[in-house]
């Protein structure tokens, strides 16, 4: 078990039920000693020299299929994902796989960070998608079947050939051609604080900037990648967003159905022209045409959640969203969601 597990494990024990040893002696008549099979299912951590990892093997060709049924929906079918989530595959080279380092970050030239551009370690990968996705699913994933969705991902970025089968006993070989193996900085202070951690700065007595640019200012080219942020993010309390969708008077404009679809949290799964988890609006809209009960029953479809009209996801239900709100967003998607 590692150090983390350790750590997790005896927190859980701490606040519901305690081993028998240190139960017996410091808390008498709580809790129970873990079984050791509690224990093993909370103890699934994977370490970058494979320590944890279970047994086990998978085909980049089954890979494919796992991924198209399970995956795909969100990161699309090449990794690239959909508008919303960040692409997992792309930025690298073969050069990289070669040297370990990923050239676009000593450049500074990429558009936007990759999975495979940032990861250092394959057995992260492997953890986090045996333990998180997929992410409507979480841990539902045989070993094996994890396997070979990360024998697909790493095939999208050329890091293994096709005809690959990755398993327990070569993915230390993989870990030799994972393109930022190199790429990882233990040199700030968070690592190993012995010493003084990430405090190396000397404080400017003359000649200082007057002006500080913030390292997280937004760059030019990711304005408006996601909509406005400014107004994405009212919600959530005072507007600190920036307008990244261009100026005041052209939001103004904007249809109120569109303000609402994005207000009310739609537009993460929802296009107005495209599909992202769920149905295009213009789709639905085609779909109900003809349909006089249409509008009651989508209100309550929104409103308590649904599934298997469209696909195998289902949309939760949406009860952050007013009755009128629902009800005009509905008639606004029916009435074919008209932008402006
Ligand atoms: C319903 C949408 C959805 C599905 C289906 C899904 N994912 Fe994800 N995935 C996400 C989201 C959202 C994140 C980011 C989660 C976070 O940051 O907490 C993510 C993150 C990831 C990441 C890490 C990305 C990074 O760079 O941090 C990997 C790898 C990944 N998913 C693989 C998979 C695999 C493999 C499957 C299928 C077995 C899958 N996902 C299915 C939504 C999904
Ligand atoms: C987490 C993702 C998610 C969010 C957020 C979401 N939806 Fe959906 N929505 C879906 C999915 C997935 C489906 C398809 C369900 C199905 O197959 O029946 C769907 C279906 C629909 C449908 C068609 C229902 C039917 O029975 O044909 C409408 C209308 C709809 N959504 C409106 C909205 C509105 C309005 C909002 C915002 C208040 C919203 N959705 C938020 C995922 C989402």
């Amino acid at each position: 078990m590692s150090r983390f597990s350790e750590l997790l494990l005896s927190a859980v024990l701490l606040c519901g039920s305690p081993g028998a040893a240190e139960a017996a002696g410091h808390f008498p008549n709580l809790g129970r000693a873990a079984t050791p099979d509690e224990v093993k299912a909370w103890d699934i951590d994977v370490r970058p020299d494979f320590k944890g990892l279970p047994p086990g093997s998978g085909t980049v060709a089954h890979g494919a299929d796992v991924w198209e049924a399970k995956c795909a929906s969100c990161h699309g079918t090449f990794g690239e994902s959909n508008e919303v989530f960040t692409p997992l595959v792309g930025g690298t080279t073969k050069e990289d796989i070669e040297t370990g380092r990923v050239g676009a970050y000593i450049r500074g030239d990429a558009p936007q960070r990759t999975t495979l551009m940032k990861v250092a370690t394959v057995s992260t990968l492997w953890d986090y998608i045996n333990r998180a996705m997929p992410w409507n699913a979480p841990k539902s994933l045989t070993h094996d079947e994890v396997y070979a969705v990360l024998a697909y991902i790493l095939n999208l970025g050329d890091i293994v050939p096709a005809d690959f089968t990755l398993s327990d006993k070569n993915i230390a070989d993989v870990q030799k051609r994972l393109p930022n193996r190199n790429g990882m900085t233990t040199k700030h202070g968070l690592w190993d604080i012995k010493g003084k951690p990430d405090t190396k700065n000397v404080a400017c007595m003359k000649n200082c900037t007057s002006h500080v640019t913030l390292a997280s200012s937004l760059p030019e080219y990711a304005r408006d990648a996601h909509g406005d942020l400014a107004e994405q993010n009212r919600k959530v309390g005072a507007v600190r967003g920036q307008h990244t969708g261009g100026d005041g008077d052209a939001v103004a404009t904007v249809n109120p159905g569109v303000a609402l679809m994005k207000s009310q949290g739609c537009s993460g799964c929802h296009g107005i022209g495209n599909g992202i988890v769920g149905p295009a609006f213009r789709d639905v809209a085609k779909r109900y045409k003809n349909d006089k009960d249409a509008e009651s029953r989508l209100v309550g479809h929104v409103k308590n959640g649904s599934g298997g009209n469209w696909g195998d996801i289902a949309m939760p239900a949406q009860t952050q969203v007013s009755d009128a709100d629902v009800t005009a967003l509905i008639r606004w998607i029916l009435s074919g969601s008209p932008e402006n």
